[in-house]
Formats: structure tokens, C-alpha cells, sequence
């Protein structure tokens, strides 16, 4: 093949796609519902005022969740390209926009160099001159990185349930209170052959069903997992509302506290809202790349958003009664899932069999989602590098695996990556945290709001809210442009154009409101805004705001 351009074609013309639109919603439920839905929705909602929580979260999915998945889906589905390559297909070919943040940026780096932080300065400047060069390619090129790094934590937080699996299974998992139980989960997490041990075996599940493809491995085992995920979580329910006691943990979890709600807690919402959806990095660009012309984008994004929240409630229903009725406190935030629930089940009749579904349940969810990250990666390998997938999703796998090792040894201390943490320290001058909080705190408090907030500029106002909405409402002509009022009243027919449409409601969205509140949480996130009315106890430091720091922070601050 001498021309690379026809070799392209050719590569481009036998893509893979969903078998229908069942095979790209289970798909992309099985990326968004993972540990932030059964780990971490329930806690914060437990901190933040229970029933009016969720009544914020609900607004923040409506009114910015599906919005902006609706803009990843279109990018996907029109460029049929991985993130680099949707934002490179659609790059105008000169951007003011983008130059002058490129500028921008650049200038910050002078700056930076100027006061001495050599390493901050660097990443600046070589940042802003990416922008400049390759203007809003650099956007896809952050979500791939993105993928990158939160797959390599995220496994290891799946490697841990694996484990747990394991060990409950094999009766090892019965303690009287949640102290036994956090030694028992720091001697866990905190032993390397272990922890390495549980992250390869996640990393090659992932890799397995990445490596077979879209349609006979993720789609394959998307409609195999998301449907057991379902029963053992209704299993899990029934046994937690059934037992005594329960009845206070359900009002813990859903009474309305609206004393509780403050500025930082609708930002927690949105931020999770944007977690949770697995938007912000392009995994929805990625599964929608392998969407059909025909499927219907707002039914297919709409779906997907109610199949992720009902989740999220339903794990707060699984979770606090039966912590409750053991008389278990339900603010253990972060720790939760791995040292609280051991304890709990410890309680219970056939104890060992609860964990062993409670702990399936996480593995199960997590691996969906660990697939989405991964393929992100591979696809861009596949598409913009030409790679055949199997060499691409082992190579990327592997590469991950390395670096999430590094995660594992070193979760509570850096004594055994003393060399990585002299380097940090002498290029940023100062470092925070493990590596394992280091990789979650940049991937998730500025890779990924900062990524969505740049997906719903480029789609709003440079690749135009015109044209994407052209790619929705091919395969959603009956009711893209109706009347909200007909749509409503159910007698929507194509080719009626309302005032108030669905499509004219979102363009306005992902325009004005969808990127102001991405921007107002990240900044609140990076301390640059605060607000007078701080809650009177912060649950925890580090205020998980925009994109909510990963589920998996879990990690370390419990193994401390
Ligand atoms: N949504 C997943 C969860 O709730 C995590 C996740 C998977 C994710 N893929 C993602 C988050 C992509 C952001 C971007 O646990």
C-alpha cells in the first residue's frame, strides 16, 4: 500500500460498529456506571444532605450531563475517529481562539521560568506552543493521556476488588468491627506482590476483551456484564432492605436535608455528574465513533444517562441499610466500600457469600468502565498509528500496567520509588500526596473538566452548534426538531419545527451554561474561586468539585 491516504481510507471503511443501538448504550452504561456509582455516589450523597442531594445531582445530569454527552456523541459519530482524530478531522484550519491561549499560556511559562519553577514553566511553555501549533487537536490528545493515566490507578482500585473477591470467598474476610478490617485492607493494599498481583489480573480482563474487538469483545461482554451487574445489585438491595434495622439507613440516604446544601455541594454534584458519565475525556467520542448513522443520538445518550443514575440510586440503597442496621457509622467517606462493608457482612447470615456478590458487583463495574478507558487508547493507536488492534491494546495495556504498578508500591509512602520522587521533587519543587494521588489529582481535578469544558466550546461555537446538530438529528428526525410542547403532548410528527425544541434547548446549553458551570467548578476545584458560605465541616480536604477526584482516591486515603 504506497499511498498512506488510501491505506487510511481503506483502514477507516472496515471499522468496526455496534451491532445495533443496545450494543453501544450497554457499552457506554458499562463505561459510565463503575466505582464512582457504587462507591462514591452513595457517601457524598450520605454527606451532603441525603434526598436534596440527589435532587441537585438529577438537575446537574439533566442540564449538563446529557448535554454535553450529546456533543461527544455527535464528534464521534460524525468523524468516526478516536478523540485525536475527531478533533484533527474538524481543526479549522486557523483559530484566534486557539492561538490565544496557546499565547497565553506561553507567556504564564515565561513567567513561571522567570520566578524559578523550572518544572511548571517547562510544562507551560511546551503546552502553550502545542496549542499554538495544533490548536484544538491538543484537546484529544489530553483525553487520550487522560485514559492513560486514569486507567492506571482505576485498575488498581479493580485489582483490589478482584482480591477482595478472593478473599472473601475463601472466609478470609470476617472481621467483628471496621478496625480489624482497615489493618486488614492497609496489609492488603499495601503489600506489592498482592496489590500487583490483583492489578494484573484486572489489566488483562481489560486487555482480553479490548483485544477482541468492538463488537465480539466489548459489545460481547457489555450485554453479558451490565445485565449480571443488574441481578447481583438487586440481590444485594433485597438483602440490605431485609434486614433488621435497615429502615434508618434508608432515611439517612434519602431524607431531604436542605440545610445542608451549599455552593460546594452543587459543585460536588456537577463534578460527579461529570465523573460519573465518563464524560470529559472522550470515551463517549470514542463509543460513539462506532455508532451508525441511523441510531438515534438523544435516545441513545438519554438512555445511557438514566441507566447510569439509576445505578448510582440503587447502590445507596444496597449500601446504607444494611450499614445501618448493623449500627456501622456511614460517614467512613472513602473507606466505605473496604472496610466497612467487610464488617457489616460479618453480621449477617451467610456472610461470606454477601461479600462475595458485594465484591463482584464492584469487580463487574469496574472492569465495563476500565475497558471504555483502555479503548480510548487503543483506538487512538489503531486509527491515527495504523496499529492492528491486538498489538495496540497489548502494548497500551502493558504500558498502563507499568505505570500502575507504580501506583500499587507506593500508596502510602514513596520509600520504594525514592528515584520518582527525587525527580519530582527537584522538576516541580514540591509534590503532594502519593503517586497514586498525584495521577488521580491531575487526571481528574484538571485533565477532565477541563477537557469537557473544551469539548462543548468547540463544539458550541467552532465546529458550530449547526453542524453537530446536523449529526443529531440524522436518525432522530421524529422528534429532534419538535415542539417541546408536541413532544411532550406525544404528537410529535417529522418535519415539525417548534420554537422550544430539544436540539434549539441543548445548543443553548452546551453554548452558555454547560461550559460557565464546567469553568466555575474547576476553578472552585483548584481553589481559584471559593465561596463566603463554606459548609460548616468539609467532609473531607481536597474537595472532590469538578469531575470529582476518581473513585479510586479511595485507595490511598484509606490505606493510610
Ligand atoms: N464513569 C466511571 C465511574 O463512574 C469512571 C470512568 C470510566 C471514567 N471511564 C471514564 C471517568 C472516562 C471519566 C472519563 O466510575
Amino acid at each position: 500500500m504506497g499511498n498512506p491516504e488510501k491505506g487510511r481510507r481503506i483502514m477507516a471503511n472496515v471499522r468496526e460498529q455496534w451491532s445495533g443501538g443496545w450494543g453501544f448504550i450497554l457499552a457506554a452504561a458499562g463505561s459510565a456506571i463503575g466505582l464512582g456509582n457504587i462507591w462514591k455516589f452513595p457517601y457524598i450523597t450520605g454527606e451532603n444532605g441525603g434526598g436534596a442531594f440527589v435532587l441537585i445531582y438529577l438537575l446537574c445530569i439533566a442540564a449538563i450531563g446529557l448535554p454535553v454527552m450529546l456533543c461527544e456523541m455527535a464528534l464521534g459519530r460524525h468523524t468516526q475517529r478516536n478523540p485525536v482524530g475527531a478533533f484533527k478531522m474538524l481543526n479549522p484550519a486557523s483559530c484566534r481562539v486557539a492561538h490565544g491561549v496557546g499565547a497565553a499560556i506561553c507567556i504564564g511559562g515565561l513567567f513561571l521560568l522567570a520566578f524559578k519553577w523550572w518544572g511548571w514553566g517547562v510544562v507551560a511553555l511546551c503546552l502553550g506552543m502545542a496549542i499554538f501549533r495544533w490548536r484544538w487537536v491538543v484537546v484529544g490528545v489530553m483525553g487520550v493521556a487522560a485514559g492513560f493515566i486514569i486507567l492506571a490507578f482505576y485498575s488498581v482500585v479493580g485489582g483490589w476488588t478482584i482480591g477482595y473477591i478472593v478473599l472473601a470467598a475463601s472466609g478470609r474476610l470476617n472481621f467483628a468491627d471496621v478496625a480489624a478490617a482497615d489493618a486488614a485492607f492497609v496489609s492488603f493494599a499495601g503489600h506489592p506482590a498482592w496489590a500487583i498481583g490483583c492489578h494484573a489480573v484486572f489489566m488483562a480482563l481489560c486487555i482480553g476483551i479490548v483485544y477482541k474487538g468492538v463488537r465480539a469483545g466489548i459489545e460481547r461482554w457489555s450485554k453479558i456484564l451490565m445485565p449480571l451487574m443488574f441481578v447481583l445489585l438487586l440481590v444485594l438491595i433485597l438483602r440490605g432492605l431485609t434486614l433488621p434495622g435497615a429502615r434508618a439507613g434508608v432515611q439517612f440516604y434519602l431524607n431531604p436535608d436542605f440545610s445542608r446544601i451549599t455552593a460546594q455541594s452543587v459543585l460536588i454534584a456537577l463534578g460527579h455528574a461529570f465523573f460519573s458519565l465518563s464524560l470529559g475525556m472522550g470515551a463517549i467520542i470514542t463509543y460513539g465513533s462506532y455508532l451508525g448513522k441511523q441510531q438515534n443520538l438523544f435516545a441513545a445518550g438519554l438512555s445511557v444517562v438514566i441507566l447510569d443514575t439509576a445505578v448510582a440510586l440503587l447502590a445507596g440503597l444496597a449500601i446504607f441499610p444494611a450499614v445501618f442496621a448493623q449500627g456501622f457509622s456511614p460517614d467512613a467517606g472513602t473507606g466505605l466500600v473496604f472496610k466497612v462493608i467487610p464488617a457489616v457482612f460479618f453480621h449477617v447470615p451467610l456472610g461470606a457469600f454477601w461479600a462475595v456478590l458485594f465484591f463482584l458487583l464492584l469487580a463487574v463495574a469496574a472492569l465495563t468502565s476500565g475497558v471504555s478507558l483502555l479503548e480510548v487508547v487503543t483506538a487512538y493507536f489503531v486509527d491515527e498509528r495504523g496499529w492492528t488492534r491486538a498489538r495496540a491494546a497489548a502494548a497500551v495495556g502493558a504500558g498502563i500496567f507499568g505505570m500502575g504498578c507504580l501506583c500499587a508500591i507506593s500508596l502510602n509512602d514513596w520509600t520504594r520509588l525514592a528515584w520518582l520522587h527525587t525527580v519530582l521533587l527537584k522538576v516541580f519543587g514540591s509534590v503532594k500526596g502519593s503517586f497514586f494521588d498525584m495521577l488521580d489529582h491531575t487526571a481528574s481535578n484538571w485533565m477532565l473538566p477541563l477537557g469537557g469544558f473544551f469539548i462543548t466550546i468547540f463544539v458550541g461555537w467552532i465546529w458550530s452548534a449547526r453542524r453537530a446538530a446536523a449529526e443529531i438529528r440524522q436518525g432522530g428526525e421524529n422528534y429532534a426538531d419538535a415542539s417541546m410542547v408536541q413532544l411532550l403532548a406525544g404528537l410529535n410528527e417529522p418535519g415539525d419545527r417548534g420554537a422550544v425544541t430539544p436540539l434549539t434547548l441543548w445548543g443553548i446549553f452546551i453554548r452558555f451554561v454547560s461550559p460557565a458551570a464546567v469553568l466555575i467548578a474547576f476553578l472552585h476545584t483548584i481553589g481559584w474561586l471559593t465561596f463566603a458560605s463554606a459548609p460548616p465541616a468539609a467532609p473531607r480536604p481536597g474537595p472532590p468539585a469538578a469531575a470529582a477526584d476518581a473513585a479510586p482516591d479511595a485507595g490511598p486515603a484509606t490505606a493510610r
